[in-house]
């Protein structure tokens, strides 16, 4: 299959592309679109056939469900029959935007959507690019990240087409995502809400919203134990991740490097600026002041994937502080992560 792309700016919609995109969507294709967060990978929610294209592309289990994006808010009464008044607190305050809401789904949403579960993911994304495709296709799309399973997150055009090209009709190039990490997954279906996964709506945020919040036991594991969930997230070059804070951090990633480059691997290191000096003589990519983790956030992605490019075996990276984007940062980062001398 050749796979087209479309550039389309997303401060001047030409809406006769977006279109063009939308038919495909109709006729059951599949399309990659930017979002805020991340390029997602978009298909007919209401069409199993198509929803089932999404996992073959992207080598996805079935068993891990997808998140349905709305233009309209009305939509969520179609595709949700139980929507509690939080839903709509959190929908005033975080829509269009990176919260991702798991309510009780209806009878039109199949079980394909939602791997068997009797809840459906939701969310309206803020991204004109992906609010026209949905209005224009006259559907709720679903779209996991454009990635292929167990890849880092693409967030411009150009990781989608190194993934998936040949494997999907056609990717919108909408230049680079602005959030950089995928959206909060909230469970509202219990009380006190839960985090499924932290994201670009921060905990502290939703808090302010809707007070207590949760977050959940598998998050809590991957806390507990970095590495113990590594398919997801990961580069092709292995991740070692460094919590230590202040001087001993800088000392533990100089060490770790060193032994690794002496054992022949081309090892790179992922550091804040503020400490981009600290670490003569090897090679380093900086995520962004630590003080600045929306920036971070947005660049983690890309910089994961540039190592990849150029072709490291080992990334040493240092972390970042866990509040606001740096849970969700330091989330994906303990998830890629393998434990220090396994390498
Ligand atoms: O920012 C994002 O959320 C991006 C863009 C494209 O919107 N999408 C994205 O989709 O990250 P994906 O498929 O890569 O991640 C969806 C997450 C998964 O962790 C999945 O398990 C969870 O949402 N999820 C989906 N439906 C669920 C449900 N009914 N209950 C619990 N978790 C659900
Ligand atoms: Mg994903």
């Amino acid at each position: 299959m050749k796979t087209k792309i479309l550039v389309i700016n997303p401060q001047r919609i030409d809406f006769a592309k977006i279109k063009i995109a939308a038919e495909e969507i109709k006729k059951g294709n599949l399309v990659a679109f930017p979002t805020e967060t991340v390029y997602g990978l978009g298909a007919d929610a209401l069409n199993e056939k198509a929803v089932a294209k999404i996992f073959q592309a992207k080598g996805r289990p079935f068993n891990d469900p997808l998140i349905a994006h709305i233009a309209d808010i009305k939509e969520l009464y179609r595709l949700s029959k139980k929507i509690p008044p939080v839903a709509l607190k959190l929908a005033e305050a975080f829509w269009p935007g990176p919260l991702t809401l798991v309510l009780r789904k209806s009878e039109l949403v199949s079980d394909i959507v939602t791997s068997g579960l009797d809840t459906v993911a939701i969310r309206m994304p803020a991204d004109n690019i992906a609010l026209s495709l949905i209005r224009e296709a006259q559907t709720p799309i679903v779209a996991p990240s454009a990635n292929l399973f167990g890849r880092t997150s693409p967030t411009n055009a150009q990781h989608v087409v190194d993934d998936l090209d040949g494997k999907i009709e056609m990717i919108i190039d909408g230049g680079k995502t602005k959030v950089g990490v995928e959206s909060t997954v909230l469970d509202i279906t219990t009380k006190p809400a839960r985090v499924l996964r932290a994201g670009g709506i921060s905990v502290e945020k939703l808090k302010e919203v809707i007070g207590q919040v949760k977050i959940s036991k598998e998050l809590e594991e991957v806390f507990r134990s970095p590495g113990m969930l590594n398919s997801h997230y990961s580069p092709q070059a292995k991740l070692i991740l460094v919590e230590e804070k202040g001087e001993s951090e800088v000392e533990e990633v100089r060490q770790l490097a060193s032994e690794y480059k002496g054992k022949g691997f081309k090892v790179g290191i992922m550091a804040k600026e503020e400490n981009q000096n600290e670490y003569n003589g090897f090679e380093v990519k900086i995520i962004g002041k630590g003080a600045e983790l929306e920036r971070c956030a947005a660049n983690l992605f890309a910089i994961l994937r540039s190592f990849d490019k150029d072709g490291f075996d080992i990334i040493i990276t240092e972390g970042l502080e866990e509040r606001g984007l740096g849970l969700a940062i330091m989330e994906r980062l303990r998830k890629a992560a393998v434990p220090k001398y396994e390498c």
